[in-house]
């Protein structure tokens, strides 16, 4: 269930952007409720162990398609290739299905991820929780939300009790380095978790189900939602300069966290 009117005081334009991408979600979500009972057809992309179905695709295809019409003039990017130009200052950065590996194996933790950019900035965030049904949304400035129920934060300060998310990429060579980081990280911390979805692991942060989450070589359109709802609830996110592999490390947790998870991060030989 969503409640629109907890974003009331958000300006018009967003109000409507917020709509649009949460009908897309839901469509999107519909779809993956459908592919659970078909017989999925599988490939592999970049390595023997990175798999898409066709649900990932149909999905994309889906919302490129309902934001042609409505939006024609939006921007988007989206992970399963689509890529649109447009003249409007707004950009769509969506991942149609995140966790396809759980998917694919039935385990319930997966999502779709849609973020509405403004001139290169997150306005609105939408991650609808396919798996079990909950809609987690934020929107610039207006907080962040979860079926109508503010999120926020846990208040947690002391790192050796914390509960932290991770993930791992789907290269080897990246994964085995990021196995050495989590056996040092271990011992810091209270334990754990890996679900198999960033963009949930990051709603996950907002609400309080961990204290704290790191990952490398994640994609924008893994993290563009995610980090719009975490901050939204108080969350400190940081994209910080990884030690291995490509791109930024998503780092998030509440500020008072941060400074030492950050440090034990660079210990662990996560970040520079
Ligand atoms: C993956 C998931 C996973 C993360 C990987 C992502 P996909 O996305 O978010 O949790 O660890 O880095 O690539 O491939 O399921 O959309
Ligand atoms: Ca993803
Ligand atoms: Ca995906």
């Amino acid at each position: 269930m969503t409640d629109d009117s907890v974003f009331e005081d958000a300006p018009p334009e967003l109000r409507d952007l917020l709509a649009l991408a949460s009908d897309f979600a839901r469509e999107a979500g519909r779809l993956h409720a459908q592919g659970l009972h078909s017989a999925l057809r599988i490939e592999t992309k970049s390595t023997p162990t990175d798999l898409v179905s066709h649900i990932d695709k149909e999905a994309e295809r889906l919302i490129v398609e309902r934001l042609r019409e409505v939006r024609p003039d939006d921007a988007l990017l989206a992970e399963e290739g689509s890529l649109l130009d447009g003249g409007s200052g707004v950009r769509w950065v969506v991942d149609p299905l995140d966790g396809t590996t759980n998917y694919i194996y039935g385990y319930p933790a997966y999502a779709v991820s849609i973020a509405v950019e403004i001139d290169g900035e997150a306005q609105v965030g939408v991650i609808l929780d396919s798996s079990a049904g909950r809609m987690y949304r934020a929107v610039a400035g207006h907080g962040a939300f979860c079926d109508g129920e503010r999120l926020q934060v846990r208040d947690q300060t002391d790192l050796s009790q914390a509960l932290v998310a991770t993930g791992f990429a789907y290269a080897a060579e990246q994964r085995e380095r990021q196995g050495a980081t989590v056996a040092k990280v271990l011992g810091r911390v209270r334990d754990i978790r890996r679900s198999g979805t960033a963009a949930r692991d990051l709603c996950h942060i907002a609400a309080g189900h961990v204290d704290a989450y790191w990952e490398l070589d994640l994609s924008p359109w893994d993290h563009a939602a995610g980090v719009l709802i975490a901050r939204e609830a108080g969350a400190e996110v940081l994209l910080a300069e990884a030690a291995h592999g490509r791109g930024p490390a998503v780092v998030a947790a509440n500020p008072a966290l941060m400074p030492a998870f950050v440090e034990v991060l660079r210990e662990a030989g996560a970040l520079v």
